[in-house]
């Protein structure tokens, strides 16, 4: 209590206050049951992963600094293991539950993952990573709120939801994993579902919110989904932007918002129409096919059912990237900064290193890889954190098989040779990069950068030069962790590794990742010391080579 007293009394006088984990941050206990269950989300029956018999799975709901404890029961008849995609796991990547730095859980046990959610306030959501589990649900919100007498930019909503929409395929995660595993592509979803549900529109649909005249709410809006970008709007109603992915943006107003997979974005909606029931309506967007789904608004007392006149998506890809282009960062938003180490002001910093990654899709051995600078991941079977802790990574995966630079043979996008290996990046603890993904393909790509923010300084058409710099946006590009790469376009993003650990950049797509689309950077602190890096923790998991290995020394305590 005197520390946290203590550093109220450091934050008042304007002086930096580290609050370290310690056991007087409140904890939040969750025990988990992953079960099969069926449900029709489309109206088919199906094989569907549960979260204590809920799809999507509870939410989690901190507040800076909080410790949160989930203890995992895999019920299920596979292995398994769950990321909190966007938390960025400080000094920790222990708990980033992918197959790169964890051993999966066995069915029929459990496993209790153990994290600090820090300043980091804003959505996001966690979903199983083994197989292709997450074509079946196990996804579920997590937020993260500010400490009392941090101020938050706008006033408290009446009420707090999250909004996990993504497109959705009827076959189950075998048959899907099947697909993949022979060498063919998933094909094209059979729609949409939000928070597990696809609403007829007709009328007869139970409301998915109910709203009090006058009041304002917060949805908090993740696309959750497997291949799809989904354009998200509200009948009769505007949505005013207020943060993206733990950072509060400038309150722009939009008639409706592009979210690409893997994004999530808080939007506050004030109830200040006609009383009576709206439509929230997803849609896919940039595909031939295009997907509908439905959820209810209700005011509360309102008389009469929604208009079935659906408001229209946007069309064409340069709506979407002038949408990018209008995010900014509220810089004076008094709220918590998600970069630690000053890299606020990132337009002023020298770059160190740039690394251009080329994303290509070719066939290996016959089946539809994809790869970054010819390489396609494959995770090994000793995970790479682990054997890189136990000073056995040689025997696992060889760094840096890749280079920053990479050119693909003129006019033969895709047909350069692949690789298959771990794709591990060996990056300098504290260095500042430039990171720039580019997309030569026809279909639009979505990363994720774990255990970083990341500030998304730029998308822009065609090939990636040094004189393209001059177009980033070097002031208030939103800190965060994801980032769209449209066709033939490229996108560039900036970062500080100042987090020691193994870190996972990956391609949103389910079946890219699954097939390739990963990458791993290695940020290790010479210093090895629990300052920079938390030692492995007792309960984690061993396999592969590690299992019946000595434990090594472990980190220095200063
Ligand atoms: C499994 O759950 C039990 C009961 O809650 C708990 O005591 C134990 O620590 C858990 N085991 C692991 C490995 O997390
Ligand atoms: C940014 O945040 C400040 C402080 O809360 C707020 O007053 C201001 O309206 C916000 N600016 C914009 C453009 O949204
Ligand atoms: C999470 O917090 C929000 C906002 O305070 C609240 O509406 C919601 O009921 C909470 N959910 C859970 C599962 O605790
Ligand atoms: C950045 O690089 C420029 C040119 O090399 C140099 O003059 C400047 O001192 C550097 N700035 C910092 C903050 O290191
Ligand atoms: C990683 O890079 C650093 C800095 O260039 C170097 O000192 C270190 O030996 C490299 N580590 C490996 C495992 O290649
Ligand atoms: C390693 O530790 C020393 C002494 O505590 C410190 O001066 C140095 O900055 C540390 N290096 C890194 C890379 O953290």
């Amino acid at each position: 209590m005197n520390n946290r007293l203590g550093c109220v009394l450091a934050i008042l006088l304007a002086i930096t206050c580290n609050i370290s984990v310690n056991g007087e941050d409140p904890y939040l206990f969750h025990e988990w049951k992953v079960t099969y269950g069926t449900l029709s989300p489309l109206g088919v029956p199906q094989k569907i992963i549960l979260i204590n018999g809920q799809f999507p799975g509870p939410r989690i709901n901190g507040t800076s600094n909080n410790n949160v404890v989930v203890n995992v029961f895999n019920q299920l008849d596979e292995p398994l293991l769950f990321t909190w995609s966007g938390i960025q796991q400080r000094k920790n990547s222990w708990q980033e539950g992918t197959l790169g730095n964890n051993c999966p859980i066995p069915p029929g046990t459990n496993f209790t993952y153990r994290f600090q959610v820090k300043d980091q306030i804003g959505s996001y959501y966690y979903y199983p990573t083994t197989s292709m589990h997450r074509a079946a649900g196990g996804f579920g919100g997590i937020s993260v709120l500010s400490r009392a007498l941090i101020p938050v930019p706008f006033e408290t909503p009446e009420a707090d939801h999250m909004v996990l929409v993504g497109d959705w395929y009827t076959k189950s995660h075998t048959e899907l994993k099947r697909l993949l595993d022979s060498g063919r592509a998933l094909g094209r979803p059979q729609g949409i579902v939000i928070n597990g549900k696809s609403g007829k529109g007709d009328g007869k649909d139970e409301p998915m919110f109910t709203v009090t005249p006058g009041k304002t709410y917060r949805f908090r809006i993740c696309n959750v989904g497997l291949k799809d970008s989904i354009n998200v709007r509200m009948q009769g109603h505007t949505l005013k932007l207020v943060e993206i992915e733990g950072s509060h943006t400038v309150q722009n107003v939009y008639e409706s918002l592009d979210i690409h997979l893997g994004q999530c974005f808080s939007v506050l909606v004030t109830a200040n129409q006609e009383p009576k029931d709206y439509f929230l309506v997803a849609s896919t967007r940039f595909t031939k096919d295009s997907h509908v789904a439905t959820a209810t608004i209700r005011y509360a007392n309102g008389k009469g059912p929604a208009s079935p006149e659906l408001p229209k998506a946007p069309e064409g890809w340069a709506w979407s990237l002038n949408q990018f282009r209008s995010f900014r960062w509220n810089l004076t938003a008094s709220a918590a900064r998600p970069n630690p180490q000053g890299s606020y002001h990132y337009g002023q910093i020298n770059i160190t290193r740039t690394i251009k990654l080329v994303t290509s899709a070719g066939q290996v051995d016959g089946k539809l890889r994809y790869a970054l600078n010819g390489v396609s991941h494959v995770d090994p079977t000793t995970p790479i954190k682990l054997a890189e802790y136990y000073g056995a990574g040689d025997k696992v995966f060889k760094y840096d098989l890749i280079k920053d630079e990479y050119e693909p043979s003129p006019g033969q996008a895709g047909q350069d040779k692949i690789t298959l290996a771990p794709n591990v990046v060996n990056a300098t603890y504290r260095n500042f990069v430039e990171i720039v993904i580019e997309n030569h393909g026809k279909s639009v790509q979505s990363w994720h950068l774990s255990g970083h923010s990341f500030f998304a300084v730029g998308i822009e058409p065609g090939r990636w030069t040094p004189e393209r710099r001059r177009n980033y946006n070097l002031l208030d590009a939103v800190s965060r962790n994801t980032i769209q790469v449209y066709p033939k376009s490229f996108a560039v993003i900036m970062t500080t590794f100042d987090n020691a650990g193994l870190w996972n950049l990956r391609s949103n797509s389910l079946e890219r990742n699954y097939l390739g689309h990963q990458l791993y950077f290695s940020v290790l602190s010479p210093n090895k010391s629990i300052k920079d890096e938390y030692n492995m923790p007792d309960n984690d998991l061993l396999c592969g080579i590690v299992k019946d290995m000595p434990k090594p020394t472990p980190y220095k305590a200063n």
